[in-house]
């Protein structure tokens, strides 16, 4: 393999835009506006772990094996998530936002980027513990369909499950989180009450388009893999989907004030980068 560390950043920017493109040209996956920094450091991965010699070499490869296309899809897409990640964020939903939708007769949220679904499982505990999740229907995405199918399963290892009922209790959990499972092989298995609550579909924050109408939209951990031109694009997706007086939550490190259409939006707490929608931007 080539030592990168050794070749010009302006060449291998050639090589990575090259291969972004020929992606995009052959399989309609837009990367050309993900960060950077994060595409060359899972490129430069990839070759390390493969037998391949360059990026341009890679380039080859992926035009004329879609297998290996598959492989670089989760290459470039960073899966990590955890049940009440940030724990702290689910507990000012429980406490500031969820009393506001509570006064609404049907709730629907929409969790773009979950993943392999844990964070929209800890959602529909929190609706659920709230008394809302009869009246609550769940619009889960993700590009990635590897990731889908472990989702729509509800089914996970229980190798975490410690560190899980920590964030729970400290989410402000009224029960033990074993009540929602059934454990079973080094597995549990959501209960199925939630699953019925939750829609899992492919959906592609750079290419699709904008929801129908949501009270809520969650998306945390994916603004950081982009550009701000694709941050913003995607910032007035959410825009155009939520309803006035919606909410958004991003992740600890993503906020929206930079955007043209982040000014619609208020913060509901800024610590946890909970955000409403104030009227929309073209008001
Ligand atoms: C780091 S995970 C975050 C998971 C979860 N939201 C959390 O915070 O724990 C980022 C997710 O964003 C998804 N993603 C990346 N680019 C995307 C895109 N263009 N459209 C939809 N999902 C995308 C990835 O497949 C991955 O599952």
């Amino acid at each position: 393999m080539i030592n990168y560390q050794n070749v010009r950043n302006e060449n291998i920017n050639i090589e990575i835009k090259l291969l972004l493109e020929a992606i995009y040209l052959k399989y309609g996956h837009d990367f050309r506006n993900y960060s950077p920094a994060h595409l060359k450091r899972r490129i430069l991965h990839r070759l390390m772990l493969s037998d391949i010699k360059s990026i341009s070499e890679m380039q080859y490869k992926v035009l004329h094996d879609p297998e290996f296309m598959r492989e670089i899809l989760t290459d470039f897409s960073i899966n990590v998530t955890e049940m009440f990640r940030d724990p702290l964020f689910y507990k000012t939903m429980r406490r500031e936002v969820l009393p506001v939708l509570k006064t609404y007769p049907y709730i629907k949220i929409w969790h773009a980027g979950c993943s392999t679904g844990e964070e929209v499982y800890s959602m529909a505990i929190l609706l659920e513990e709230e008394g809302l999740l009869d009246k609550s229907l769940i619009y889960a995405t993700d590009y990635n369909e590897t990731v889908l199918k472990v989702a729509k399963k509800a089914e996970y290892t229980n190798e975490n499950l410690k560190a899980y009922q920590k964030n729970y209790e400290k989410s402000g959990g009224r029960r033990k989180l074993a009540d929602y499972y059934t454990e079973k092989n080094a597995m549990i298995k959501f209960d199925p009450r939630f699953r019925k609550r939750i829609v899992f579909s492919e959906h592609n924050l750079v290419t699709d388009k904008a929801f129908a109408e949501v009270h809520m939209i969650i998306c945390r951990n994916v603004l950081i893999y982009f550009n701000r031109e694709l941050q913003n694009r995607v910032i007035k997706l959410f825009h155009d989907s939520l309803m006035k007086g919606g909410v958004l939550g991003v992740g600890s490190k993503e906020s929206v004030d930079f955007s043209r259409y982040g000014k619609a939006f208020e913060y509901i707490n800024k610590n946890q980068k909970i955000y409403i929608k104030k009227y929309s931007h073209d008001e």
